[in-house]
């Protein structure tokens, strides 16, 4: 009998069980507030919906080039230009299936088998998993609150031996960034140290004061990942992009090819028109700084009152450990009791996470507010 392989011997992600009893709750008739879902509640920019719409009319919808259509390649660059000042050849842009296949892409052409591979936990669990199913050694940076939980240069000098750093700024859950200052630190020790440097740039324009800081502006060779999931709120149009360093185009290109042949074409047509669409996408930001101050504000009223400082993306992560050591049996009775669907923090740090949960604010600003009050009932 053939046996699996251990490859696909990864964690499961526990937000996808979160969700399945928040939709059986649904099922049976009962009410639930959706705070565990890390996507908007809203569709695509409504021009992003126009661009689909004229596209199906007008074109037979094949496959494109394995880096992506030439036009919504340069909208990127000009993207660059515009938002960081920065100078991007779309010769080194690769249009992606999400920014989840930009993982794949990179990981499989920077690393090695046997690579070891830096990153703050907690983190996006899917670096972890892809990281390890590609055989790679995960090593776990233990951030704090004190360091915005965000790596920093002297963790990385205690990591050991390292091959690659991935940063994620805004970070999912915490919602933390690195300023200026800690990217540049972190991007000139990669480069003093010949470590690949990795930045998931997908919460960018979802920040909340200072402005989000690509690693392009201080290594423009860093490969940066990046998608129309959050900002542009197209989480099911599955659309990213990488901005890849010279050495690892042809990689990338060669493994697209075979992997996905090309993103989908209905897709790259409809983000084509995403960055004319930055209104309607700031309307969404403002909802999310409103839903973030009602957090802020009522959670510790309720009994949570250690969170992390988000600075942007749409999470609040919250330190449990005075109620609770089993975050996955605390989010279960949160769910049961109250009706409100959160995420244990074990699916971001695996060894800390029992002591905490995680927040969306993805939702209404009326869904934010209830669920306080009934947190604050139940606590
Ligand atoms: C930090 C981070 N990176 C990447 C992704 C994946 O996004 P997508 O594949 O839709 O671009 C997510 C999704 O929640 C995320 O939180």
């Amino acid at each position: 009998m053939p046996r699996p392989a251990s490859r696909g011997n990864v964690d499961p992600f526990i937000v996808m069980q979160v969700m399945s009893a928040a939709a059986e709750r649904e099922a049976a008739g009962g009410d639930v507030l959706h705070l565990e879902v890390g996507q908007p509640s809203t569709p695509a920019p409504k021009g992003v919906l126009d661009a689909a719409r004229a596209a199906l009319d007008t074109d037979k919808i094949g496959y494109t080039l394995a880096l992506g259509m030439p036009a919504l390649r340069e909208r990127i660059s000009a993207h660059y230009r515009d938002w960081y000042g920065v100078d991007v050849p779309i010769e080194r842009i690769a249009v992606t299936t999400g920014s989840s296949s930009g993982f794949t892409l990179a990981f499989l052409s920077a690393f090695e088998h046997g690579a070891r591979v830096a990153l703050a936990s907690p983190g996006y669990p899917a670096y972890r998993n892809i990281l390890k199913a590609l055989g790679v050694e995960v090593v776990d940076l233990l951030t704090e609150a004190a360091d915005r939980f965000q790596p920093t240069v002297a963790r990385l000098d205690k990591a050991g031996p390292l091959d690659g750093v991935i940063v994620a700024s805004p970070s999912n859950p915490t919602g933390t960034m690195l300023g200026e200052d800690g990217m540049t630190a972190i991007t000139e020790w990669c480069r003093s140290n010949d470590v690949r440097m990795i930045s998931d740039e997908i919460y960018h324009g979802i920040n909340f004061g200072q402005r989000s800081v690509s690693a392009l502006e201080s290594d423009p060779n860093a490969l940066v990942i990046n998608s129309f999931s959050k900002y542009f709120s197209m989480t099911g149009w599955r659309i990213g992009w990488m901005v890849v360093p010279p050495d690892l185009i042809g990689p990338v290109e060669r493994l697209a090819s075979n992997f996905f042949i090309s993103a989908p074409t209905l897709s790259q047509f409809a983000a084509t028109a995403a960055f004319d669409c930055i209104e309607e996408a700031q309307e969404n930001v403002a909802r999310y700084a409103r839903n973030r101050e009602i957090l802020l504000n009522d959670l510790p009223a309720a009994g949570l009152d250690d969170l992390a400082p988000a600075d942007g993306a749409f999470y609040i992560y919250a330190n449990v450990a005075k109620y609770t050591n089993d975050s996955v049996e605390f989010c279960r009775r949160i769910l049961a009791e109250t009706g409100i669907a959160c995420t244990p923090g074990i699916d971001f740090d695996p060894s800390r996470g029992h002591a905490s949960i995680r927040f969306s604010f993805a939702g209404s600003s009326d869904d934010m507010a209830e669920a306080c009050k009934r947190l604050k009932a139940w606590l």
